[in-house]
């Protein structure tokens, strides 16, 4: 083995560069963070192809005295920290005294700084970790960092780099992220020299509205608690507005954008009986807190925190975000059990689930009925162009159904449950959580048996798209194909689809490729289809299953119901709720305090 020997200060940057500097989003992220760090009020961000031709931000802060100026690239070098107290108080955005050094080592960097006192500005530039001797220069009191040509001397990790679409995609999040963090601070983003955002300074609702939509700012619940040293404000989402992604969960602890284990759990929480299994809470929270309960130094990247006190900040988290969305709950859930008399009333939580039917004997006259062979695998065959629910002769089959496991569809009420009659007393199914485990089922049997069959659509869907959704379709052609989806980009915003899986053919197409590119991307790599399938056919059954609100004639219902006797664990939805109740006679007897 060769002798050990201490490495050179240009490639031990280069070593921390592949924690600090992963691809121009991460740069961005640090040159924003300084410029805030630096006090600036005005921060403007350019970038050329993605941002891996060249990246610069333009700040007007304090700018570096010229004395300090040859520290700037320095490694460990920092202004913002002194000593082990001060890590464990950190008040600024950075504090290792790296970004600047491991951005040098992997580009060409050049820094034009001044401060208010200096009588001119200086620029320095550094190459490839090599630092040249500042120069006189012209620019405005504060700081401007220009980075070209990223990773120029380390070509194996420029190979990593995704489409420019991508990364500039990246990079938008970031722009995103910062400046929901600073409504008090004006930025502005230009992209190839075209100006794709400017946010001026104003008040977190505007800014909010700005980057997150008016959609989610109108139907956001604005939040402000306080309590022992720990204050939450901010916007959560109300569950009306939820989304098929968690791209719209923002959370930032004193300032810093995190992605935290723990808040997320509680924000879960707080919205577990709102929303639907698959569907993301939208929200913008900002936790601040004494700098002393939370260590910040935990990830080279800085996003994530570890609390001193979790505990406390998961349940103050939990119940501030509950009290706000738990406002409209009762709206948003369109059907309200009303209270029933005490005294020998039935108990709803009495009532029983059902978790198996006896399906054996009604299968074969309901399979033929679909005319389709029996089993789940049978009831898939069926893909084709039928619709949602083959109509059937419905008074006919009356007698037939009752006798049913889950009887004959009598009603649908409030568009969301539907009313059955069978021999034991009344059924209450659940349409939407019912038939999306239909689906999912279906989905299932289809990708590991014989492949996803496609339809394709006579006239391609069009819609716009954000740039990582074309860069996804870019990316990952095999794996849409296999979920049978022919999609193809039109422009750089634009998708069409031209064909998907048969049995999603009534779904909302749009709603559907935006929910699964999301998730295609979240889940990333070369394995998303063997590790995540589930989640994405869980998805598709989710977008493809009857909505809440579309009227079912009598025929539907109880093709429904009749493809439930048929459908492996049919009795819950996919996320675990029950998708059928059974109230049998002698509850509704118990209810009305008959035969006492
Ligand atoms: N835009 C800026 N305006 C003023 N000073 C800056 C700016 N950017 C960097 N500096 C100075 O250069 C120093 C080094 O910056 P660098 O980002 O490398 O480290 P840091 O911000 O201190 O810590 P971290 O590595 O955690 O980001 C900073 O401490 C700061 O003094
Ligand atoms: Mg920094």
């Amino acid at each position: 083995m060769p002798s050990i020997r201490l490495l050179p200060d240009t490639l031990i940057s280069q070593i921390a560069a592949g924690e600090v500097v992963e691809r121009p989003a991460s740069v961005l992220k640090e040159l924003l963070e300084n410029s805030l760090d630096a006090g600036a009020v005005e921060i403007g961000v350019s970038l050329t192809q993605g941002g891996i031709k060249q990246l610069k931000v333009t700040d007007n802060g304090a700018g570096i005295d010229a004395d300090d100026l040859f520290l700037a690239f320095a490694r460990h070098a920092t202004s913002k920290i002194a000593s082990l107290d001060d890590l464990e108080q950190v008040r600024s955005l950075g504090f290792r005294g790296e970004a600047l050094a491991s951005i040098a080592s992997v580009a060409r960097v050049a820094l034009t700084t001044r401060t208010a006192r200096a009588a001119h500005a200086w620029s320095l530039i550094a190459e490839g970790g090599a630092q040249g001797a500042a120069q006189p220069a012209a620019h405005p009191a504060g700081t401007s960092v220009e980075v070209n040509d990223l990773y120029f001397n380390t070509p194996a990790r420029r190979k990593f780099l995704r489409t420019e679409a991508t990364e500039f995609g990246h990079c938008e999040d970031v722009y995103k992220r910062i400046a929901l963090s600073r409504p008090d601070v004006a930025f502005s983003l230009k992209h190839n020299g075209r100006v794709i955002s400017h946010l001026p300074a104003g008040d977190a609702a505007r800014r909010i509205a700005a980057v997150a939509g008016e959609e989610f700012a109108g139907a956001a619940r604005a939040l402000d608690e306080n309590s022992s040293g720990l204050r939450l404000s901010g916007f959560a989402g109300s569950p009306a507005f939820s989304r098929s992604s968690r791209d719209a969960q923002f959370v930032f602890v004193n300032g810093r954008f995190v992605r935290d284990k723990l808040f997320a759990h509680a924000l879960r929480q707080a919205y577990q009986d709102l929303l639907h299994g698959d569907r993301h809470a939208a929200y913008v929270l900002f936790l601040e807190l004494d700098p002393l309960g939370v260590d910040v130094n935990v990830h080279p990247a800085k996003t994530e925190v570890r609390f001193r006190d979790a505990r406390a900040i998961h349940q103050f988290v939990f119940h501030a975000v509950s009290k706000a969305v738990s406002g409209s709950a009762a709206q948003t859930s369109a059907v309200a059990v009303q209270p029933v008399p005490a005294a020998g009333a039935m108990n709803f939580r009495r009532m029983q689930y059902q978790a198996s039917l006896g399906v054996e004997q009604p299968v074969a006259s309901y399979a033929a009925m679909f005319s389709m062979p029996p089993g789940p695998a049978g009831a898939m065959a069926g893909g084709g162009a039928r619709t949602a629910f083959e109509p059937i002769a419905a008074a006919a089959l009356k007698q037939a159904e009752t006798d049913a496991p889950l009887g004959y569809a009598m009603a649908q009420l409030h568009g969301i449950y539907i009313l059955a009659e069978n021999k034991q007393g009344l059924v209450l199914v659940d349409m939407h959580a019912a038939h999306e485990r239909i689906l999912y089922e279906k989905l299932k049997g289809a990708i590991e048996v014989q492949g996803m069959s496609m339809q394709k659509l006579l006239i391609p869907v069009t819609f716009n798209a954000g740039r990582l959704e074309v860069a996804t379709v870019e990316e990952h052609p095999g794996v849409l194909q296999r979920l049978g989806f022919d999609m193809a980009p039109l422009s750089p915003t634009a998708l069409a689809v031209r064909a998907v899986p048969s049995m999603l053919a009534h779904a909302d197409i749009a709603g559907l490729a935006h929910a699964l590119l999301q998730e295609v991307r979240e889940f990333g790599g070369s394995r998303v289809l063997t590790e995540h399938q589930h989640e994405l056919l869980s998805t598709m059954a989710c977008h493809g299953a009857v909505r809440a609100h579309r009227p079912l004639t009598v025929a539907e219902m109880n093709a429904l119901l009749r493809e439930m006797e048929v459908t492996e664990r049919s009795g819950q939805c996919n996320h675990g709720r029950p998708t059928w109740y059974q109230m049998s006679l002698a509850d509704l007897d118990k209810l009305f305090l008959r035969g006492r």
